[in-house]
């Protein structure tokens, strides 16, 4: 897939990236523990996978799992394992019959053997499908991704493949997570916070937000239409002047 800012204005988004957040909160509503919305933001997964083979959307990029959430109380991280473990097991031949392709990103190596290993048997499962590009980051955040970026840089120069003056933003740009994709052109965060917590800090430079007090859990077709409307009529600049992104006016002939 190519990028191209030029036609990245259109009414669908080719990339959604979503914070799914508000899982906690949902369950707390209800008095019944956390991993118990978890579960039911898993449900919302599918809602949201479903609503982008629908509508066309080429690349979605989950936000699973921040690396910061590693230190949330150890029975919620250990329900979340469970969670991602179950999924994979469940979902992943479902996802292939639809032509989803899976990946992750983020620090795989801080999971265990047999999640990363269903990980991997899914990435691999899946590699031919082109229908929709499912990111999930697991064990992510957005500092991290400038930083492994610039070390697999530096070792390249330590290495000397690569002159120190030929680092620019194209070059730190490739060895980012999702660089095989077009950048998020929408970025949903449900929930009620306004924030983007770490998450695509370099992807989303340019991308559209849009948030909801709607909790993940709840989340439904009208909701995810509803950003799509707003997305439609935004004008995108890309730093751009107004007069520079406009069409050009039709030269139709009317006699
Ligand atoms: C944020 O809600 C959500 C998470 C930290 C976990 C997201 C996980 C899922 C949606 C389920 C499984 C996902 C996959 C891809 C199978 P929160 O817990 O921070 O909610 P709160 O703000 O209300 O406390």
């Amino acid at each position: 897939m190519s990028s191209d800012p030029a036609t990245a204005a259109v009414r669908i988004p080719r990339h959604l990236a979503v914070i799914m957040d508000g899982n906690g909160r949902w369950a707390e509503r209800r008095r019944r523990p956390r991993a118990i919305g978890h579960r039911a933001g898993a449900r919302a997964v599918n809602v949201c996978i479903d609503f982008c083979l629908e509508r066309g959307i080429e690349a979605l990029t989950l936000f699973a799992f921040s690396s910061e959430n590693w230190g949330r109380p150890e029975d919620e991280v250990g329900a979340l394992m469970k969670l991602f473990l179950g999924a994979l097991e469940r979902e992943v031949d479902e996802l292939d019959r639809r032509g989803v392709r899976v990946r992750f990103i983020g620090e795989r190596e801080r999971f265990s053997e047999a999640i990363g290993r269903q990980m991997s048997a899914a990435e691999d499962r899946t590699r031919a499908n082109t229908r929709l590009h499912l990111t999930i980051a697991a064990s992510y955040g957005g500092r991290w991704d400038i930083a492994q970026a610039a070390r697999s840089l530096a070792r390249d120069v330590a290495a000397g493949h690569l002159d120190p003056d030929d680092i620019d933003e194209r070059a730190l740009a490739s060895r980012m997570s999702l660089a095989e994709l077009p950048p998020p052109d929408l970025f949903i965060r449900t929930g009620g916070e306004t924030r983007i917590s770490n998450f695509l800090l370099w992807q989303l430079a340019y991308t559209e937000l849009w948030f909801t007090e709607l909790l993940w859990p709840e989340l439904d077709a009208a909701t995810l239409q509803r950003a799509l409307d707003d997305y439609s009529g935004r004008q995108r600049r890309f730093g751009l002047t107004g007069a520079q992104v406009a069409p050009a006016p039709t030269n139709e002939i009317s006699e």
